[in-house]
């Protein structure tokens, strides 16, 4: 579904990311891992239109992709869930679904509110919530919000910019549940994780990124064995 080729991003003479190689299949997970300022989130900035490409080529669908502006990216079908969740924090739950939905889907009100109810059925707790602030939801809450309004427009193709973060370990249980079940929907995923115990669970093939280069890749089962991820990624 995305194929990704001598991938080079560059912030000035910043150079993020060296030329990588990375695949993500259809109906799959993959996922990224690797330290603070491996070139995790760049990778996904690149993906969607977000990010200086200096080098290399990002495929969807066999369709050249990196050249193209980041709307146009968006309606092919890809939604980038970003690092930090990036919610309107004193708009209600209702409301960031809705600004979401006119940002993805375009100005048809009853297909934007039809969306609003078809993700209040897939995450309750957001009907619940409805007209809650959301920035007064917990940290848990928040990333369903956010990866509610990325769904809005039904994307084919997911990328999820570490959802874990700064959320307790129970919690983190109930994303990885989430993130399964989008899979299991048939959405292909790609989720960065600086919690690779967690990543590697859910990954069909996994990615270690180290200073802006693919290091090591495999299945995530194979990588959760493999003595050097299990060395600087599992704590031994
Ligand atoms: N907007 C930016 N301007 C300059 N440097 C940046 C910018 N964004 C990221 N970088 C640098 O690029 C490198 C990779 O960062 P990033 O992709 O955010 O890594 P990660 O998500 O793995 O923590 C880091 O050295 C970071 O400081
Ligand atoms: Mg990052």
């Amino acid at each position: 579904m995305l194929q990704i080729r001598g991938l080079k991003v560059a912030y000035g003479h910043i150079q993020a990311l060296h030329g990588i190689d990375l695949d993500a299949k259809a109906g799959e997970i993959t996922a990224i891992i690797g330290s603070n300022g491996a070139g995790k989130t760049s990778t996904l900035m690149a993906i969607s239109g977000l990010a200086p490409i200096t080098g290399g080529e990002i495929k969807f669908e066999g369709q050249t992709i990196s050249a193209i502006p980041a709307h146009a990216i968006t309606r092919l079908g890809i939604t980038h869930i970003l690092e930090g969740r990036q919610l309107f924090a004193d708009q209600s739950v209702e409301d960031n679904l809705i600004l979401g939905g006119y940002s993805r889907i375009g100005k048809d009100k009853a297909a934007v509110m039809a969306a609003v109810e078809r993700e209040m059925d897939r995450f309750p707790i957001l009907r619940q919530r409805r007209k809650q602030q959301a920035g007064t939801l917990s940290g848990g809450e928040q990333q369903m919000l956010a990866m509610s309004r990325g769904l809005m427009s039904e994307p084919k193709f997911l990328l999820m910019d570490e959802p874990s973060m700064g959320l307790a370990p129970l919690i983190v249980q109930e994303i990885a549940r989430t993130i399964r079940m989008l899979k299991d929907s048939g959405r292909a995923i790609l989720l960065v994780e600086q919690m690779a115990a967690v990543a590697l669970g859910l990954a069909d093939r996994a990615y270690v990124l180290e200073s802006g280069k693919v290091t090591i890749t495999g299945t995530g089962a194979e990588l959760a064995r493999d003595p050097e991820v299990k060395r600087a990624y599992l704590g031994g």
